[in-house]
């Protein structure tokens, strides 16, 4: 086991209350992060977390199904036995049949025993129990000025009912006391976006349409949509990762630097960014977006299954893959266009961000090679690393003969430590009451404004998904993955 570190920072007393304690994401993410967080020795101040259940509650088989599940999702070198047990004493599995004063009197008679500063209320729940569950606890009076609640996506599934689901939260919690988890930017790497932006004063030179040509975004995933058909044929690849995960990537790229680290102050910056967004038109959905959906194919030698089979449907129009071009019109990114992609069954998992900047602006060289523009990539997983391409001369006589070479940075090789997952970085920050890496309410309404103008218009034009191969690279043998001069040029004409 590694040693404890020592945290100097005290953090106020805390009763976590987790509503789908014992659901997949409890399992798989939130126990997950708080037992590390415990290993670390952050957690030193009292603290009970307590898992909300509906079903019959056995603490015996918890404790068994938290074990397992700690050692699947938790490095094997950070797992004891004796540790699991420690960590065990300070949680509880309370049931709560029904989102009512007379459903929560277990949890109230808890809360009135073990009294902390501030209870907080995670949502890991559908979003259609949100408005009862608040509801509740207000009418069993559980919640105060120091209560927090944390929520996930999907937050509704169009404009109107992320509102109404707002409304129903607003009732019992203030803006000031809602946390909306998007796990990306609990990712350390989407953090050190804003690290190697702001605090490079090289980069923030060169960062405007005077000097960039194109930004992609990508976001490629190998796998499919595992144990959750139901849930992911009603969203699609736009609504489960474009109108949150890319967005708020787009966001950290595009805005301007913040005041200062402050939550008000970089929510706003990336509010200005997702208000100028160009709306999507019925012709440029046609020339600037395509939506896709997996058959059947391979993956690293394996056989896999086709969407329609691994939701068992015969029909579906639900996306897997979507590309789009788009832009921030303001005066930082005029006409500079954005390209957002991401897809289930590609052939490869990985996540990056390329900034190609212009060519020079007059070339002195004879060669008669390409001469190739700078591309910053700034990979976000699997590995975690930033890479610069630039001009560089082939050494020996012959005249001035050059190529790209890239300049490379691996964070596993500069840093030691291990890296935080999303997830602890994001619940420490709840307890601490830093809203920084969560989206406001008026994030969400100008996220899901842009997003409408693509579903109206999909639908509108009736657009229909491309099928593509699992295990390709997307639709038009990956064109739309690998190359800037995309859909209007190669794609479409096809
Ligand atoms: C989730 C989506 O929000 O993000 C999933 O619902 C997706 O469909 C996942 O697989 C990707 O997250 P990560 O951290 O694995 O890139």
């Amino acid at each position: 086991m590694p040693k404890a570190k020592k945290y100097t920072e005290k953090f106020k007393n805390f009763n976590l209350i987790i509503f789908g304690g014992t659901g997949d994401l409890a399992y798989r993410k939130i126990y997950p992060a708080i037992y590390q967080r415990f290993i670390d020795g952050q957690l030193t101040c009292n603290y009970n977390i307590i898992a909300i259940t509906r079903k019959e509650n056995h603490q015996d088989i918890f404790n068994k199904e938290m074990e397992s599940f700690l050692s699947q999702n938790v490095k094997e070198s950070n797992i004891s036995k004796n540790e699991i047990s420690l960590f065990m004493k300070n949680v509880h599995l309370i049931r709560a049949k029904e989102a009512s004063a007379e459903g929560y009197k277990d949890l109230k008679s808890f809360l009135a025993k073990f009294k902390a500063y501030q209870n907080i209320f995670y949502f890991s729940t559908p979003s259609s129990a949100f408005g009862p569950i608040s509801k509740a606890l207000k009418v069993s009076r559980l919640v105060n000025s120091e209560s927090k609640v944390v929520i996930e996506k999907p937050l509704g599934h169009n404009l109107e009912s992320s509102i109404s689901i707002n409304d129903d939260i607003i009732e019992t919690f203030s803006e000031s006391q809602i946390y909306r988890i998007d796990h990306y930017l609990g990712k350390e790497t989407v953090q050190n976006l804003m690290v190697l932006r702001f605090a490079n004063n090289l980069f923030e030179r060169a960062w405007d349409s005077e000097h960039i040509d194109s930004i992609q975004i990508t976001v490629a995933e190998s796998l499919g949509v595992e144990k959750r058909a139901g849930y992911y044929d009603q969203s699609g690849a736009l609504l489960d990762m474009v109108q949150n995960h890319l967005l708020q990537l787009l966001c950290l790229v595009a805005m301007e630097p913040p005041m200062a680290l402050k939550a008000t102050e970089v929510r706003n910056e990336k509010l200005k960014v997702l208000r100028s967004l160009r709306p999507f038109t019925k012709d440029s959905i046609r020339t600037e977006s395509i939506k896709g959906q997996y058959t059947r194919g391979n993956i690293e030698g394996q056989k896999v299954n086709s969407y329609l089979e691994d939701i068992e449907k015969y029909e579906s129009k639900t996306e897997t893959f979507v590309a789009i071009k788009t832009y921030v019109d303001n005066w930082r990114w005029k006409n500079v266009p954005f390209y957002l992609r991401t897809g289930k069954r590609m052939k490869k998992r990985y996540s990056e961000i390329v900034i190609n900047f212009k060519q020079v602006k007059h070339n002195i060289f004879p060669s008669k090679e390409k001469m190739n523009n700078n591309k910053l990539i700034i990979r976000l997983q699997p590995e975690e690393r930033i890479e610069l391409i630039q001009m560089t001369k082939i050494p020996g006589p012959g005249g001035y003969r050059y190529k790209p070479i890239a300049l490379k940075l691996d964070y596993v090789d500069s840093f030691e430590e291990r890296f935080p997952g999303a997830y602890e970085r994001l619940i420490i920050d709840v307890i601490r009451g830093n809203q920084t890496l969560f989206m406001s309410q008026d994030e969400l309404v100008a996220a899901w404004t842009w997003i409408e103008t693509i579903t109206s218009n999909w639908k509108n034009t009736n657009t229909k998904n491309v099928l593509y191969e699992a295990g390709s690279w997307g639709p038009g043998d990956g064109v739309l993955m690998k190359d800037e001069s995309w859909v209007t040029k190669t794609w479409k004409k096809k």
